[in-house]
């Protein structure tokens, strides 16, 4: 529907100012044709070069809930080392949590495994080329299906991110609040989508939400959608998408125990596989609780948090911060220094040298700890 000119006696409302499908999709894509980011997994709009799927389903794992820019290397490092899907899948466990440290949200790496296996063992190294195929390898959900549907296959899919979600609440001035709104932003993203170029079109209002649909400060003047924008004409494409009430994130702590033995190695453990960061190599410790002691035993306390050696620990003076999505924790470190004799502790670990604790794939969170007692990045 084009947009209507208010007369006097009508009031001004969204209705007035809807974005028109085709229109939106042919402005994006001319823009996309000239302004696409070169980004290592992408193929230039109007290449004759077909997109790897492989690729594009590495880079979607590795960008949901994670920049662009943090991305590159990643991507780079894990295509080089494992050019196919098939090698992926012949890789060991280890080395591949251990490449995938510092991307955070770990379940994302275990996945990985599971799908690269999957796709080489059940489909002959060639992944699914529809999104009902693709939702069912481990660690596909509706974004990701709809994402390598519409880029590595030219499907017409739904693809719908944050970036997205915000370019279209504002095309649209959507007013619910999120994540309500999903629904109407999901419906209203089917109405614009082209049955042609869906791929580049989706990728195209990645790079609008990215560069110009900016969550602070939009550059309307610069945008191609800017005589579509509902939110535009209605003066106030920043207020979308409307965002629920800020919850405070909750606090919780916890103490690590740095057992450090004499011939300057630090005991490090493979973490469970259902607890967070699993899978991933880490310190000891307790478990993360809303209130916790350093001590163990205490009613109220720390739960799981045996020391993983008998001694005289002494806690440290500073405490180490990390934020997660859900809450924010504060770990104490406490640390005890044993001889070269010192038997293994009865966990699935290794003793590493502190001075090659940057080579041993730490997650951030652990990485930081390392930072602290070490006073090397
Ligand atoms: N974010 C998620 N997927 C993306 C893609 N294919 N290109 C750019 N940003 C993205």
């Amino acid at each position: 529907m084009p947009a209507k000119i208010p007369s006097e006696t009508t009031p001004i409302s969204q209705q007035d100012f809807l974005p028109d499908g085709p229109s939106v999709a042919e402005a994006l894509l001319a823009h996309y044709d000239r302004h696409a980011r070169i980004l290592p997994w992408r193929i230039a709009p109007g290449s004759d070069e077909q997109p790897n799927p492989y690729h594009i389903w590495l880079s979607e794992v590795m960008l949901q809930q994670t920049t662009v820019a943090a991305v590159a290397p990643y991507f780079t490092k894990f295509t080089v080392r494992w050019p196919t899907v098939e090698e992926l899948a012949h890789a060991d466990d280890a080395d591949v949590m251990a490449a995938w440290a510092g991307l955070g949200y770990y379940a994302r790496a275990r996945n990985l495994i599971a799908c690269a296996r999957a796709v080489a063992d059940g489909y002959g190294g060639q992944f699914p080329d529809n999104e009902e195929g693709l939702l069912a390898l481990p660690g596909v959900g509706a974004y990701t299906a709809a994402a390598i549907a519409a880029i590595a296959f030219g499907r017409r899919a739904v693809v719908v991110d944050a970036n997205v979600e915000r370019v279209v609440s504002r095309l649209f001035a959507i007013d619910a609040p999120l994540p309500g709104s999903r629904p109407s932003i999901r419906a209203a993203t089917d109405a614009i989508t082209p049955d042609e170029r869906a791929g580049d079109f989706a990728q195209a209002m990645m790079d609008m939400g990215a560069g110009i649909c900016t969550v602070k400060a939009p550059q309307c003047l610069l945008c191609p959608l800017r005589g579509e924008c509902a939110g535009h004409k209605l003066g106030q494409a920043e207020a979308y998408p409307v965002k629920p009430p800020k919850k405070e994130k909750p606090q919780r702590e916890g103490t690590i125990w740095w057992l450090e033995r004499d011939d300057g190695t630090v005991w490090l453990e493979r973490r469970g596989e259902k607890r967070m960061l699993g899978g991933m190599l880490g310190f000891p410790g307790t478990a993360w609780d809303a209130r916790a002691s350093a001590q163990s035993g205490v009613q109220g306390g720390v739960q799981g948090g045996e020391p993983p050696a008998i001694g005289a620990w002494t806690a440290q003076n500073r405490t180490v911060e990390h934020v997660f999505t859900h809450f924010r924790l504060i770990l104490r470190v406490e640390r005890l220094v044993v001889s070269r004799e010192q038997v293994a502790p009865a966990a699935d670990g290794q003793w590493w040298p502190i001075s090659r604790l940057s080579d041993a794939g730490l997650p951030t969170l652990f990485a930081k700890v390392a930072q602290m007692m070490t006073g090397r990045a």
